[in-house]
This record gives C-alpha cells, sequence and structure tokens, in this order.
C-alpha cells in the first residue's frame, strides 16, 4: 500500500512536522483575512469515531469544509464494523470511496490493522496509545508564543496516557527535553520511553519536575475506557494537581496547556485556565488549523490514484 499515513509523529521526519505546523500558521492567517483556500475540492474524509469528541470532529469536519471538500462521520454503532465486520474488510472498501481517513478508537492495533489496508492515508484521531494530531496543535500553539521549542524544557504532570506518550514523541521529533511527573504505575509506556533516551526523565514530584520549564501541560486523570478506575485514580493523582502556585516554580514565560476537555478541581485548579499563562482555548482552535495542514499535507503529498 502506498498510502500516506499518520498514524504517530514518527510517521512524519522532523523537518516535515515543522513545515506542517508553520502551514497551520499560514492556514489561520488566511482564514483570519477570510482568503478562500480550496485545495481539497471534491476531495471527501471518513471519520471513525469509536470515542466521544467535541475538538477532533469538529475541527476535521469543518476543516474539510473550509478546504472545499466534505467530511462524512462514521460511527461503529451504525456500520457493519460495530456488527464484526473485519477492519480490513471495512478499508479496503472505504478506502475506495473516499480520499482520506481518520480513526479515534481504543486499541491502537485497529489502527494499524486499518492503515495496512487503506489504498488512502489514515489519520490517528486518539487511541488508547497516542494523540498526534493534539501534538500538532499543542507545538503550533507554542511556535506562535515563544518560537521553536527546540532545546526547551517541558513538564508533563499527571497521568502517563496517551498524549504523554505523544508528548514523548513529540520530545524526539522537534527535539526538547521531556520532564514527566506522574504516581508509581502510571508512567507513560516503556516502549516510548526507551525510543527517547535521555530526552525523558520520569519524576515523582510535580514541583521538581516544573522547575525552569518553559511548557507545563496536563490532561485528565481518567482517559476514555477507564471510567471504572475513577475513585482510585482521584485518590492516586490528587497531589499532581497543577495549580497557579506549581507554574510559579517554572520559568517566568512559561505557558501552561491542557488538550481538553478539563476537569476543574482534579488535575486543574478551578481558576488556572484563567491564569495568563494558560492557552488551552487557542491549542483547542490550532487543532482546526494544524489538522487542515495534515490534510492538505496527506492528500495532496500522499495517495495518488494511478
Ligand atoms: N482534545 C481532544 O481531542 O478533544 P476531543 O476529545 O473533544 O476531540
Ligand atoms: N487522555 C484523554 C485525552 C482526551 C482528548 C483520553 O484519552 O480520554
Amino acid at each position: 500500500m502506498s498510502a500516506r499515513h499518520f498514524l504517530s509523529l514518527m510517521d512524519c521526519t522532523p523537518d516535515e512536522l515543522v513545515g506542517i505546523i508553520r502551514r497551520g500558521v499560514e492556514l489561520k492567517d488566511l482564514r483570519n483575512r477570510g482568503v478562500l483556500f480550496e485545495p481539497l475540492k471534491g476531495r471527501v474524509l471518513g471519520m471513525i469515531f469509536e470515542k466521544s469528541s467535541t475538538r477532533t470532529r469538529l475541527s476535521f469536519e469543518a476543516g474539510m469544509i473550509q478546504l472545499g471538500g466534505q467530511a462524512i462521520f462514521l460511527s461503529p454503532r451504525d456500520t457493519q464494523l460495530g456488527r464484526g465486520e473485519p477492519i480490513g474488510d471495512c478499508a479496503v472498501v472505504m478506502s475506495s470511496m473516499l480520499d482520506v481517513m481518520m480513526i479515534r478508537t481504543y486499541a491502537h492495533s485497529n489502527i494499524t490493522e486499518f492503515a495496512a489496508s487503506s489504498r488512502v492515508p489514515v489519520i490517528n484521531g486518539l487511541s488508547d496509545d497516542l494523540h498526534p494530531c493534539q501534538l500538532l496543535a499543542d507545538m503550533q500553539t507554542f511556535l506562535e508564543r515563544r518560537g521553536s521549542i527546540k532545546g526547551r524544557t517541558v513538564a508533563w504532570i499527571g497521568d502517563g496516557n496517551n498524549m504523554c506518550n505523544s508528548y514523548i514523541e513529540a520530545a524526539i521529533q522537534f527535539d526538547f527535553q521531556l520532564r514527566v511527573a506522574c504516581p508509581e504505575g502510571f508512567e507513560p509506556n516503556p516502549r516510548f520511553v526507551a525510543l527517547a533516551g535521555d530526552r525523558v526523565q520520569i519524576f515523582r514530584d510535580p514541583k521538581e519536575a516544573v522547575r525552569g520549564a518553559h511548557l507545563v501541560s496536563t490532561d485528565v486523570w481518567t482517559s476514555m475506557g477507564q471510567e471504572e478506575e475513577t475513585a482510585r485514580r482521584l485518590k492516586l493523582f490528587a497531589p499532581y494537581q497543577v495549580n497557579r502556585e506549581l507554574l510559579d516554580l517554572a520559568a517566568s514565560d512559561v505557558l501552561f496547556m491542557h488538550c481538553l476537555p478539563a476537569h476543574r478541581g482534579e488535575e486543574i485548579s478551578l481558576d488556572v485556565l484563567d491564569d495568563p499563562r494558560a492557552v488551552a482555548w487557542d491549542q483547542a482552535e490550532n487543532r482546526l488549523h494544524a489538522q487542515k495542514a495534515l490534510l492538505e499535507f496527506l492528500v495532496e503529498t500522499g495517495y495518488h490514484p494511478a
């Protein structure tokens, strides 16, 4: 299969990733100036969502429409995928009718299996392992506010989850130091940590991890699919709340990011999203611009029908 996929940040070179986020900045400017830009006229994106979403669905759907194309929302509840049709069979059929696919699912292997049989580019819209599209938006947001992240220090506070794994891949690809502060037993996947070598350090104390950091980021303590662990997690993660006092220990120009949705009073204090150091609303908006750049990159330079 010759299609170019985006299942992880490692599917692009560092130069390609920087190119995509810079293009995201340009596409944002075009939109802000009201310029019509429709390179994907007649192209169709299929979106399979096995988990809930606000930002991912909206940004991909609006993004395709703005680029001149269309997006189709596919729920496993209403397709044969939910009734056990093999993933590979679905991929062959869907990719014969569509130009690009986006999948949000549980097991990461569902996405790799789909991609293996897809004739068109497949984008990971979040799996239990990774959330690479969010990292494009986060990296675009940092670039816009502070310039290159190369050589900077980033602190990830809380669960070593899919977002944290993608931050590890970002540390490799964008060349920054990542400090992860998490409770014992909630470390990021050792496969990703091993890949990153000395770019990643694991801490127990969030205060130590944020000292001097240029970016602090966190996420919910209970990800989608882990709901039955909520009570236990609330107790174990309590010392890992990001609040203004914690951010005061970071660099004076620190940015605070949260991919959203947020649980105020849990992983963040009630007021931290109102702090001038917080850029969560920019991050959310940049999902639109960064993914438009990704779609343009994949559909323009990826699969070309013979
Ligand atoms: N950050 C993010 O992916 O949000 P949604 O779950 O709303 O798509
Ligand atoms: N870690 C969270 C991210 C949501 C965007 C989850 O997987 O539910």
